[in-house]
């Protein structure tokens, strides 16, 4: 395990934005109503006509998976994906949508200005023949900026949720899916697998790892990145009743029994080399909470963290297991945040959670 290795070399994004003028093709050659374009003005294109679809059952089939789809699930008030196999634990509304961009700006930053850190060699990501799949990928703002610094290659973008944006880099595409499902991918079809943030997003990570495996090209890799949110420091300056770490506590809780533990990251090493992968590294870099740090860029990677908890990441991580899996209310889970938001706006607390990273690489045929 490396512990914030900044020598790795990886992926920046590009100065400017250039067209490639590349097509995507991704190969959808299977499972037809499995895979939805998410663009909203598709979706009223396709449901006010039968055109395209002969088949009045696929038809309907595919209405109704697209009335789910853009229906969601409001709860306390917040608005939850109701496509997909499984719950999943957060909002998908404009709320969200801001806070996983500012997510994006933080965790580029972090990594200093770099989109990835496997060390995949740039001739791969600029072959002409690239595919890139970014999984859960949200707003898509990561795959825009892969899409941008990579005008060769092409990148597709997945999500239970429609809250992609209607125009976007020309080799880039996003797809209503969920990735715990079969994938509807070509055998060795992709040079890159990314997910970022899929805490309770994802139950089967064996699963999951085994499905990048089969679909990535040999030498092709993957990189998994999450926050595991456990508040931690080095200096104790955590008081001893800390309403921080009891939110941690509780929020560890609720992913458990989602059966989505939030330590899961840890496991992924060994999970990937029972896949088959080699090359297989973690890194885990320390990400403030609060512009405590001495170094100006982790300062200010630590203000973001600060500003996206206190302007509800908290609620985003826990209404709805706080109230749907714990049973607990609304108006209690306020006033615990409110204890914890009083340490998290204090500067003699010194508290970081770990980003943790994990990359590998599908072995080479012998
Ligand atoms: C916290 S967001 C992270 C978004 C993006 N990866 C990023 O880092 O900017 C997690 C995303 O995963 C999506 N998601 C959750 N479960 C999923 C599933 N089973 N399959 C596909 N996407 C899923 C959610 O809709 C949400 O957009």
């Amino acid at each position: 395990m490396q512990v914030q290795n900044e020598g790795v070399a990886a992926g920046t994004t590009a100065s400017g934005h250039e067209d490639s003028g590349v097509e995507n093709d991704y190969d959808q050659d299977n499972d037809a109503h499995h895979v939805i374009q998410p663009q909203l003005d598709t979706y009223e294109a396709s449901t006010d006509t039968d055109e395209g679809y002969a088949d009045s059952d696929a038809s309907s089939f595919l209405s109704s998976i697209l009335s789910d789809v853009r229906r969601g699930v409001e709860i306390e008030g917040r608005l939850y994906p109701s496509f997909g196999k499984h719950d999943y634990g957060m909002p998908i509304d404009e709320k969200e949508l801001d806070r996983n961009d500012l997510q994006h700006h933080k965790y580029f930053l972090l990594l200093k200005e770099r989109l990835f850190v496997a060390p995949i060699p740039s001739s791969q990501l600029s072959s002409g023949n690239t595919r890139i799949l970014d999984l859960g990928t949200g707003t898509g703002i990561w795959a825009m900026d892969m899409a941008d610094a990579y005008p060769t290659a092409s990148i597709l973008g997945v999500d239970i949720a429609a809250t992609q944006p209607p125009f976007v880099p020309p080799n880039c595409t996003f797809e209503i899916d969920d990735v715990e499902e079969d994938w509807p991918y070509r055998a060795a079809h992709f040079d890159f697998v990314h997910g970022r943030d899929l805490m309770t997003a994802v139950r089967d990570w064996p699963r999951l790892m085994a499905q990048a495996y089969a679909h990535l090209k040999p030498g092709g890799w993957i990189q998994l990145c999450s926050t595991i949110p456990g508040a931690l420091s080095d200096d104790e300056s955590i008081p001893p009743d800390s309403g921080y770490v009891e939110s941690g506590r509780l929020y560890f809780e609720i992913a458990e029994r989602m059966g989505a533990p939030l330590d899961a990251p840890k496991a992924w090493a060994r999970q990937m080399k029972d896949a088959g992968f080699e090359n297989v590294q973690d890194e885990v870099y320390k990400l403030p909470m609060g512009p405590w740090p001495r170094s100006k860029r982790l300062r200010t990677v630590g203000r973001m963290e600060q500003i996206m908890i206190l302007d509800g990441g908290f609620e985003a991580y826990m209404l709805r297991g706080y109230t749907q899996v714990l049973g607990g209310r609304a108006e209690d889970l306020t006033v615990m945040l409110e204890r914890a938001k009083r340490e998290v706006r204090d500067p003699s607390v010194h508290t970081y959670v770990q980003y943790w990273i994990t990359y590998a690489m599908k072995p080479f045929e012998r």
